[in-house]
Protein backbone atom coordinates (compact mmCIF):
# COMPACT_ATOMS: atom_id res chain seq x y z
CA UNK A 1 0.00 0.00 0.00
CA UNK A 2 1.32 3.29 -0.29
CA UNK A 3 2.70 5.55 -2.91
CA UNK A 4 0.49 8.43 -4.58
CA UNK A 5 1.21 7.40 -8.10
CA UNK A 6 -1.87 4.87 -9.22
CA UNK A 7 -0.63 2.90 -12.49
CA UNK A 8 -3.64 3.06 -14.89
CA UNK A 9 -4.54 -0.01 -17.33
CA UNK A 10 -6.71 1.32 -19.84
CA UNK A 11 -8.75 -0.64 -22.47
CA UNK A 12 -6.97 -1.02 -25.85
CA UNK A 13 -9.44 -1.85 -28.57
CA UNK A 14 -6.36 -3.78 -29.59
CA UNK A 15 -7.66 -6.62 -27.28
CA UNK A 16 -10.89 -7.09 -28.76
CA UNK A 17 -11.32 -10.96 -29.64
CA UNK A 18 -14.85 -9.94 -32.11
CA UNK A 19 -17.07 -11.10 -29.75
CA UNK A 20 -19.14 -7.99 -28.39
CA UNK A 21 -20.48 -10.24 -25.40
CA UNK A 22 -17.19 -10.99 -24.97
CA UNK A 23 -15.67 -8.07 -25.55
CA UNK A 24 -17.58 -6.15 -22.75
CA UNK A 25 -17.52 -8.49 -20.04
CA UNK A 26 -13.45 -8.24 -20.55
CA UNK A 27 -13.74 -4.75 -20.34
CA UNK A 28 -15.69 -5.00 -17.03
CA UNK A 29 -13.07 -7.26 -15.66
CA UNK A 30 -10.49 -4.85 -16.31
CA UNK A 31 -12.25 -1.69 -14.59
CA UNK A 32 -12.99 -4.05 -11.70
CA UNK A 33 -9.09 -4.69 -11.16
CA UNK A 34 -8.84 -1.03 -12.27
CA UNK A 35 -10.78 -0.01 -9.14
CA UNK A 36 -9.45 -2.16 -7.08
CA UNK A 37 -5.99 -0.25 -7.71
CA UNK A 38 -7.26 2.81 -6.65
CA UNK A 39 -9.34 1.11 -3.77
CA UNK A 40 -5.70 0.53 -2.26
CA UNK A 41 -4.45 3.90 -2.36
CA UNK A 42 -7.71 5.36 -0.39
CA UNK A 43 -7.21 6.09 3.05
CA UNK A 44 -9.54 3.30 4.58
CA UNK A 45 -9.47 0.83 1.84
CA UNK A 46 -10.43 -1.94 4.01
CA UNK A 47 -14.00 -0.45 3.97
CA UNK A 48 -13.94 -0.96 0.64
CA UNK A 49 -11.98 -3.75 -0.52
CA UNK A 50 -14.37 -6.90 0.60
CA UNK A 51 -17.30 -5.22 -1.30
CA UNK A 52 -14.90 -4.58 -4.52
CA UNK A 53 -13.27 -8.38 -4.63
CA UNK A 54 -16.78 -10.42 -3.64
CA UNK A 55 -17.93 -8.40 -6.59
CA UNK A 56 -14.70 -9.18 -8.85
CA UNK A 57 -14.71 -13.01 -7.93
CA UNK A 58 -18.08 -13.76 -8.87
CA UNK A 59 -17.63 -11.81 -12.09
CA UNK A 60 -14.68 -13.95 -13.03
CA UNK A 61 -16.95 -16.67 -12.16
CA UNK A 62 -19.80 -15.67 -14.22
CA UNK A 63 -17.53 -14.58 -17.58
CA UNK A 64 -15.25 -18.05 -17.49
CA UNK A 65 -18.75 -19.73 -16.97
CA UNK A 66 -19.87 -18.52 -20.35
CA UNK A 67 -16.88 -18.85 -22.03
CA UNK A 68 -16.92 -22.29 -20.83
CA UNK A 69 -20.78 -23.35 -21.91
CA UNK A 70 -19.60 -21.72 -25.14
CA UNK A 71 -17.13 -23.52 -25.74
CA UNK A 72 -18.99 -26.81 -25.12
CA UNK A 73 -22.01 -26.08 -27.25
CA UNK A 74 -19.26 -25.54 -30.55
CA UNK A 75 -17.41 -28.61 -29.50
CA UNK A 76 -14.75 -26.17 -29.12
CA UNK A 77 -11.02 -28.50 -29.31
CA UNK A 78 -9.25 -26.39 -27.30
CA UNK A 79 -11.69 -26.51 -24.38
CA UNK A 80 -9.51 -28.71 -21.93
CA UNK A 81 -6.56 -25.99 -21.91
CA UNK A 82 -8.65 -23.33 -21.87
CA UNK A 83 -10.56 -24.54 -18.95
CA UNK A 84 -7.01 -25.60 -17.08
CA UNK A 85 -6.12 -21.44 -17.51
CA UNK A 86 -9.48 -20.40 -16.18
CA UNK A 87 -9.57 -22.93 -12.63
CA UNK A 88 -5.50 -21.32 -12.05
CA UNK A 89 -7.29 -17.74 -12.49
CA UNK A 90 -10.08 -18.85 -10.21
CA UNK A 91 -7.28 -20.11 -7.65
CA UNK A 92 -5.70 -17.19 -8.03
CA UNK A 93 -8.29 -14.75 -7.40
CA UNK A 94 -9.24 -17.64 -4.92
CA UNK A 95 -5.98 -16.97 -2.83
CA UNK A 96 -6.31 -12.93 -3.33
CA UNK A 97 -9.22 -12.88 -1.24
CA UNK A 98 -8.75 -15.33 1.34
CA UNK A 99 -5.15 -13.17 1.58
CA UNK A 100 -6.94 -10.15 2.06
CA UNK A 101 -9.18 -11.62 4.88
CA UNK A 102 -5.94 -13.20 6.66
CA UNK A 103 -3.74 -9.95 5.81
CA UNK A 104 -5.00 -6.81 3.96
CA UNK A 105 -1.54 -6.12 3.65
CA UNK A 106 -0.83 -8.73 0.99
CA UNK A 107 -3.38 -6.50 -1.42
CA UNK A 108 -0.87 -4.61 -3.51
CA UNK A 109 -0.11 -2.96 -6.56
CA UNK A 110 2.18 -5.58 -7.38
CA UNK A 111 -0.68 -8.77 -7.50
CA UNK A 112 -2.77 -6.45 -8.86
CA UNK A 113 -0.72 -5.61 -12.11
CA UNK A 114 0.14 -9.35 -11.93
CA UNK A 115 -3.44 -10.19 -12.46
CA UNK A 116 -4.03 -7.92 -14.89
CA UNK A 117 -1.39 -8.80 -16.86
CA UNK A 118 -2.14 -12.40 -16.80
CA UNK A 119 -5.75 -11.49 -17.57
CA UNK A 120 -4.84 -9.61 -20.92
CA UNK A 121 -2.39 -12.20 -21.77
CA UNK A 122 -5.17 -14.67 -21.85
CA UNK A 123 -7.57 -12.28 -23.84
CA UNK A 124 -5.19 -11.71 -26.30
CA UNK A 125 -3.96 -15.41 -26.69
CA UNK A 126 -6.64 -18.00 -25.87
CA UNK A 127 -9.98 -15.81 -25.67
CA UNK A 128 -9.14 -14.52 -29.44
CA UNK A 129 -8.32 -17.90 -30.88
CA UNK A 130 -11.86 -19.26 -29.18
CA UNK A 131 -13.73 -16.12 -30.42
CA UNK A 132 -12.45 -16.92 -33.84
CA UNK A 133 -14.07 -20.54 -33.27
CA UNK A 134 -17.42 -19.05 -32.18
CA UNK A 135 -16.99 -17.21 -34.83
CA UNK A 136 -17.05 -19.58 -37.44
CA UNK A 137 -19.46 -22.50 -35.92
CA UNK A 138 -21.67 -19.47 -36.34
CA UNK A 139 -22.14 -19.39 -32.50
CA UNK A 140 -25.03 -16.67 -31.74
CA UNK A 141 -24.30 -14.52 -29.60
CA UNK A 142 -27.83 -13.81 -28.54
CA UNK A 143 -27.57 -18.11 -26.98
CA UNK A 144 -25.01 -16.33 -24.54
CA UNK A 145 -27.26 -14.19 -22.83
CA UNK A 146 -29.39 -16.10 -19.85
FE1 LIG B 1 -12.37 -14.15 -21.23
FE1 LIG C 1 -11.08 -17.37 -21.32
Amino acid sequence: MGGNQVSMVIWNPAWETGHALIDQQHKELLAQFQTLLVAIHENHPEDRIPGLLKYLADYVESHFSMEEAAMQETGYPWFKGHKAIHDGMRARVVQLVDGFRNDPTTMTEEVIDFLTDWLLRHINEEDRRMAKHLHQSGHQESRLHH
